[in-house]
């Protein structure tokens, strides 16, 4: 082998790779990430190997203490890595024939960088999936929580972000873990199709050893062995999956930010976010700026980014690996890094929302936010809903006139527009008496939005019992 060419694959080769292109090639930099993963791969097949008789013991031993000692030399910062080497998988190896000489070359014994690689990222998304998903499971428990505490809090409901009807507090943030319910069943169906194992396709054929991939499968937790190779080296639909489900993650995230720095601030005044997850301006003393949720908005366009590149990235691929699949890693990294952070930071969040009671009363009073309950209320005494419609718009519009809510209308103002009007109307007029009315399920009346909270604490608990 030339001595100036990569020691893992420059036996064909006559001239060193040119400077410039081994680091354009190179992806050490940034998939050291999975060192890990690679060597928990590495153990399992070298176990796998000695079980078939393709190692002897010895050598599976010497390898599985050489990675393990790689192992520590990572973790204490202690390893060198080198991009003339390319990339994690040949850094490892690399070392490891240094510690333990010539059975350190003996570990990639049927198998390739390209079944490697995909056995990697999917053990390390499963890793991550698991943590994103205590990170979700914490931020529902929160907002249940925090929805069961506000079942009675009134506030205005919007649509067109004009005041429509009032709801309470709890069916809002009751909405908002709808969302998660549903990004939970889509992150832990992704969960199902990254955790299939493509060790054994090899490069792209398969390996004429006499490999059991099903023992490496389990010994990897895998819920079994890919089908094809041609596939298993080349499919990133998993990759796609996870950036797909934290693209509307992230879109609903920010839906709430949106809402957050909007009742936050002095013209809603509806909540106060607690000092920790503010900050505040360099030339505005007065100023405390809702800065984590503005944050979490902004970082939402990243994510749709890497949802973009990967499938960009895949669309043209013949089979089976291509050098492309090396720009997986990146867009990947930062998806799984922004869904984690942003989970965190609203399940912090969350619980700590303090609704300001009374501004939320006062904004729902305003707006003629019963006008349908009076709508209700003539419809229920024999009006056409059409008649009570025309009436009820020239009550709001007197009351615009007068700067009068409909509730603060004397009974012989409202009798103007309709001579069926009597004293039962002030009972429908009442915020109290609107929400309350809505008493059906997915309705917002407070003993309602508490029979939700419980349904959806139980869920979340069959989940966790399910796994
Ligand atoms: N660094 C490569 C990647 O990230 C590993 C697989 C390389 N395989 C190959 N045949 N060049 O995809």
């Amino acid at each position: 082998m030339s001595q100036a060419t990569n020691q893992s694959w420059g036996g064909r080769f006559s001239e060193p790779t040119d400077a410039f292109v081994a680091r354009f090639t190179a992806s050490v930099n940034f998939d050291q990430r999975l060192a890990p993963q690679d060597i928990q791969g590495s153990i399992a097949h070298a176990t796998m190997l000695a079980r078939v008789g393709v190692l002897t013991d010895d050598e599976r031993d010497a390898i599985i203490n050489g990675l393990n000692e790689i192992q520590g030399e990572i973790e204490r910062g202690e390893f060198n890595w080198s991009v003339p080497l390319e990339d994690v998988h040949m850094n490892i190896e690399a070392r490891l024939t240094e510690k333990i000489g010539i059975t350190g070359k003996k570990l990639h014994t049927g198998r390739s960088r390209n079944d490697q690689v995909a056995t990697d990222i999917r053990l390390f998304m499963r890793d991550e999936i698991d943590v994103i998903e205590v990170e979700l499971k914490r931020l529902r428990e929160g907002m249940i929580e925090l929805a069961d505490r506000e079942a009675e809090t009134i506030m205005p409901g919007f649509t067109h972000l004009q005041t429509a009807q009032p709801v309470t507090f709890g069916h809002h943030i009751l909405a908002w873990q709808e969302m998660l319910a549903r990004d939970h069943e889509r992150l832990l169906d992704c969960r199902k199709r990254v955790n299939v194992m493509p060790l054994g396709a090899a490069a792209l054929a398969g390996t004429t050893y006499p490999i059991d991939r099903h023992v490496t499968a389990e010994l990897l937790g895998f819920d079994r062995p890919s089908e094809n190779s041609l596939d298993a080296v080349s499919d990133r639909d998993f990759a796609i999956e996870f950036t797909s489900f934290a693209s509307i993650l992230l879109m609903h995230l920010s839906r709430m930010s949106e809402e957050l720095v909007l009742w936050t601030s002095a013209q809603f005044n509806f909540i106060d976010l607690p000092d920790r997850f503010c900050t505040g301006s360099s030339i505005m003393p007065q100023k405390k700026n809702p800065d984590v949720p503005e944050l979490v908005r902004g970082k939402t366009g990243r994510v749709y980014g890497h949802l973009m590149s990967l499938l960009t990235l895949m669309k043209s691929q013949p089979l089976a690996y291509n050098k492309d699949n090396q720009e997986d890693k990146e867009p990947l990294f930062d998806a799984v890094d922004t869904v984690r952070d942003c989970l965190k930071a609203f399940a912090d969040m969350v619980p700590a929302i303090e609704p300001k009671k009374a501004s939320m009363y006062e904004a729902a009073r305003r707006g003629f936010s019963t006008a349908t309950d009076l709508a209700d209320y003539l419809v229920r005494k024999g009006v056409a809903f059409r008649d009570a419609h025309e009436i009820v718009g020239q009550s709001v519009a007197y009351g615009l006139k007068t700067e009068k809510d409909l509730s603060e209308m004397s009974l012989d103002e409202l009798q103007q527009f309709s001579a069926t009007i009597e004293q039962d109307v002030f009972e429908v007029l009442t915020l109290e008496g609107s929400v309350a009315a809505r008493n059906h399920i997915g309705g917002t009346a407070p003993n309602q939005v508490r029979a939700a909270a419980q349904r959806a604490r139980e869920a979340l608990s069959a989940l966790k019992a399910g796994a």
